[in-house]
């Protein structure tokens, strides 16, 4: 099994270059589907997460030609069944996107629900809610959702909770339905905005989205297309915090900074310095940390896929920071690792209480999830000593070359596959440091 093996204690110094946003590319990779013109997309990240998704559209018929590792030209035309392969599409939560898209454009879709990082019960009822109220029959039996409609009417429909994916759904199942749809309390997050430019790329006529109220008016057909996605604001956000952990000086390239201003703010309140240029933020963290307090919130509040990346920085920060998760309930996971690491943290509810000013060991422990792992990977990269991150797969899920980008930035961070190779890294790296 994979491993990042990771000797600690060197300040991250130097530039990053930020890929396609992971969580738009689900979207929009989905939503590519809705035409039977060729459609090409930019700037798609190479991590699992995509992969897995083509597969499976593939697995349907889709046609795929891969350009270069970022760019995929999609047709889908052909599309033989709406029936989507289980043992694939299982990995990834965002398989319930070809629900809305093929929802949307077959009138039909057949497709298991959902893997994706275990962080908390994820419910799926606004995305039945807003289907049945375009008109659609949706029945979830023996883990896979059916959803059938003679025609598609646009509705009004209010999201008793915030959903990125519900609002993303929605939006795809209306695009092509009979008059006029209004998804109110919508969703705001950039991902949202940017399928949803996609989708008016390929003709669809959708306005509003990046406010809660979204309005579209159906449209009888989509056209092809050429779209290039956003920046990951996630991977972003992570080197930012990496920067912070480690006492970095870490140039950020190729980023939205308004969607980051959440993040900024909250670094800025620890006392790292943060300028943000046109598409570039930098963050340096020459000063002592600070304790602050966090909440996640929907955008533009303090993203829930930053909170355990914050976390493990606030360990290390002076004074009393607490951290208070309201999205899902079983992001804490990281806490028991980081507390093996020397950590001073507390979970009560759904509030980590971080008592600051301790110092990381090495340690082997284990990623939870996907963003957890990360953030045990920045731990790692502040501790003295070595530290094993087991189970790296769910990194990867989410993140393209991440031990190459940080060791172009002085971390010494290697993938090992075995035994033999940790050892071979504990004496090299013993020589470097
Ligand atoms: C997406 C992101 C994920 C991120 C999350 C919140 C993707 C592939 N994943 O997940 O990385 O952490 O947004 O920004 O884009 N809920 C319901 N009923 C529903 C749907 C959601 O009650 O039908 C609740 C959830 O339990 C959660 C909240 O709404 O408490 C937000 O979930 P949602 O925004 O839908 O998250 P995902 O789209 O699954």
């Amino acid at each position: 099994m994979a491993q990042y093996v990771i000797r600690g204690g060197t300040p991250l110094v130097g530039e990053v270059e930020i890929g396609g946003a992971k969580n738009a590319a689900l979207g929009i990779l989905a939503a590519s589907i809705m035409t039977d013109e060729t459609v090409t997309i930019d700037n798609v990240p190479d991590v699992r997460d995509t992969s897995v998704l083509l597969e499976a559209m593939e697995g349907i018929g889709v046609q795929m030609h891969r350009i270069d590792r970022h760019t995929v030209k999609i047709n889908g035309s052909n599309v033989r069944n709406v029936n989507i392969e289980y043992e694939l599409i299982k990995k990834i939560r965002a398989s319930y996107y070809l629900v809305g898209a093929l929802l949307g454009k077959y009138r039909e879709a057949e497709v298991p629900l959902p893997g994706g990082c275990n962080i908390g019960s994820r419910p799926i009822d606004q995305h039945i809610k807003g289907f049945r109220a375009l008109g659609a029959e949706v029945e979830v039996e023996h883990g896979v959702i059916h959803a059938r409609a003679k025609k598609l009417v646009g509705a009004h429909i209010y999201m008793d909770v915030v959903t990125v994916g519900a609002t993303i759904n929605i939006m795809m199942a209306a695009v092509m339905a009979e008059g006029k749809t209004t998804i109110e309390n919508a969703a705001k997050e950039p991902h949202v905005v940017d399928v949803a430019n996609f989708l008016n790329s390929m003709g669809a006529q959708i306005r509003g989205a990046g406010t809660d109220v979204i309005r579209i008016r159906g449209v009888s057909r989509l056209h092809s297309a050429e779209y290039s996605i956003i920046p990951d604001q996630i991977e972003a956000g992570t080197f930012m915090f990496a920067s912070a952990a480690t006492r970095g000086d870490v140039m950020i390239k190729n980023v939205i900074p308004k969607h980051l201003e959440s993040i900024t703010s909250k670094l800025i309140e620890m006392n790292c310095e943060v300028d943000e240029f046109d598409d570039a933020v930098r963050v340096v963290a020459a000063r002592g940390l600070r304790a602050t307090q966090i909440k996640t919130l929907p955008y533009p509040g303090f993203p829930t896929d930053m909170q355990p990346q914050a976390g493990v920085t606030l360990a290390l920060s002076e004074g009393t920071s607490t951290i208070t998760e309201s999205i899902f309930e079983n992001r804490f996971k990281y806490v028991d690792e980081v507390v093996r690491m020397g950590a001073n943290i507390k979970v009560e509810g759904n509030t980590a209480i971080i008592t600051g000013g301790g110092k990381y060991s090495g340690a082997n422990i284990t990623a939870p999830d996907l963003r957890a792992g990360a953030a045990l990977c920045i731990a790692g990269l502040a501790a003295e000593g070595v530290t094993v991150v087991d189970d790296i797969h769910y990194i990867e899920r989410g993140y393209e070359d991440f031990d190459s980008k940080l060791r172009a930035m002085g971390a010494q961070i290697e993938k090992t596959e075995s035994e033999r190779e940790v050892r071979k890294f504990k004496l090299r790296s013993k020589i470097v440091s």
